[in-house]
């Protein structure tokens, strides 16, 4: 026998440095309160079904109770002998109140109890995500409000395309955040059920009472098969899959405001304190927090990928492979966090440089296809005016001349439909509030969406 708490079986005592390697303590160590929880639910349950003494629970009761302080008081030393939290946790309490201690992994393995304490980490986080979502989700929305009439143009391709509202352009992103909202919701579902009583993957033969630890626990279900139970880890791909969604929106909005600061679209300024200055360059003012979110989205994208190829090829049930589940989890909850938060203190102090925008949109020709609609609703058929539209748009190029600054006659040159209203059809912010369908960027879309946000958001 060795001094390992399962070292019955062994005579061989492992390297240090073999120890080291499979040893998950140096990063399970913040599951330490969740297993403590975990433990506390299990014990009290051991007791109801007298499993355990009274007496035996009382004193495993106390003896965690007191690491449990420990814990909170920063005064607990794991070491990597132990191999991971459940064993150090184990370990610790031995020393404090003997061998009945021992008692507690009644009924329970290590399995079950690393897939409880990681579903327990994880319940407890996500509640988080969702209120930093609402925070970002609330600011997109005041901020649509306030700019629901600011034109400006709108791209496909990175060219100017048609003109929009900056109020509509934020309302896009409402939107994206709105599903990963969703996607974070169902997440928790998926996280709200509880594996311990899968024992190592079997389920036990003492009488446990599965309903009472979930409901000590906070769980709404109790997984239905045992194999699955202690083998599952859906609710952390998921939740790294939710998180890379997340990112992607986040990044691609990063991208856009970096490059609206620059010197040559000029469409907004960062604030002072979400920007960063050149060790050389004096003038410089760079969007780093920007940058850095744009970043760490390779970072969340790499946690997914590396736990859905640690997963890919394990049989039923528990495998060593899974005790690389945890890091990423752990990282890309931390980052996804830190990056909503940046990212909306961002948004909210920026500067948008109105007039820049607008006027953006009127020495182009996104107001083209204005012109187009316009001569097909006068029974042109629209191939046929997409392509008057693209000569006098030519010309335009080669004169320097927009649509709007074309004489009638000259309009009436490419088509005689062509009356002297079409110029108030060109105008952009006529162009806006002429696209009422819905989902389109006319102001008072934009307005009502703006009320329909705010409610989704008072509703939570
Ligand atoms: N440290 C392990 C993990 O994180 C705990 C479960 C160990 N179970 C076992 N049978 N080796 O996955």
């Amino acid at each position: 026998m060795t001094d390992k708490l399962w070292g019955g079986r062994f005579t061989g005592k492992a390297a240090e440095w073999v120890d080291e390697f499979g040893a998950s303590i140096p990063f399970d160590y913040k599951l330490a309160a969740e297993d403590i929880e975990g433990s506390l639910a299990h014990s009290k349950m051991l007791g109801k079904q007298g499993i355990l003494s009274q007496d035996e629970v009382d004193q495993i009761q106390k003896g965690l109770l007191e690491i449990e302080q420990e814990l909170n008081d920063g005064e607990l030393k794991f070491s990597i002998a132990n191999e991971d939290i459940h064993l150090n946790i184990e370990s610790i309490l031995t020393k404090k109140i003997g061998a009945v201690a021992g008692k507690l992994h009644t009924a329970r393995s290590r399995n079950d109890q690393v897939a409880t304490d990681f579903h327990l980490w994880m319940k407890h986080r996500l509640p988080r995500v969702l209120n930093e979502l609402t925070e970002l989700q609330k600011t997109l929305v005041s901020l649509a409000d306030q700019n629901a009439d600011v034109i400006m143009p709108g791209y496909t391709h990175l060219q100017h395309a048609q003109p929009i509202t900056y109020g509509h352009y934020l309302l896009a992103y409402f939107e994206m955040f709105q599903r990963d909202y969703e996607r974070f919701e169902f997440n928790r579902k998926h996280t709200d059920i509880l594996p311990l009583g899968a024992a190592a993957l079997a389920g036990t033969t003492f009488p446990i009472d599965q309903q009472f630890v979930a409901e000590e626990l906070g769980f709404d279900k109790i997984y239905h098969n045992s194999l699955d139970a202690v083998s599952d880890r859906d609710f952390a791909l998921e939740f790294l899959s939710n998180a890379s969604i997340l990112m992607m929106h986040l990044s691609r909005m990063a991208e856009e405001l970096i490059l609206w600061g620059t010197y040559e679209f000029n469409y907004i300024e960062l604030d002072d304190t979400f920007s960063t200055g050149s060790s050389i360059m004096p003038q410089k003012k760079n969007a780093d927090f920007a940058e850095l979110v744009r970043g760490k989205t390779g970072r969340v994208y790499g946690g997914l990928m590396g736990l859905l190829t640690t997963m890919k090829a394990i049989p039923l049930a528990y495998n060593k492979d899974m005790q690389e589940d945890k890091e990423a989890a752990f990282d890309v909850m931390d980052t996804i966090l830190a990056s909503i938060n940046v990212f909306n203190g961002m948004l909210a102090t920026l500067t948008v440089h109105k007039e820049r925008m607008s006027t953006a949109t009127e020495n182009d020709f996104s107001n083209a296809t204005e012109l187009a609609d316009y001569l097909a609703s006068k029974g042109i058929p629209f191939r046929q005016a997409h392509a008057i539209v693209g000569e006098l748009v030519l010309k335009g190029i080669q004169t320097q001349t927009t649509l709007t600054q074309m004489p009638l006659a000259e309009l009436k040159q490419a088509s005689a439909q062509i009356e002297d209203d079409v110029y108030e059809v060109l105008k952009s912010k006529v162009a806006v509030e002429r696209r009422t369908s819905i989902g389109g960027t006319a102001i008072s879309n934009v307005k009502k969406e703006v009320e329909r946000d705010y409610k989704i958001i008072a509703n939570r």
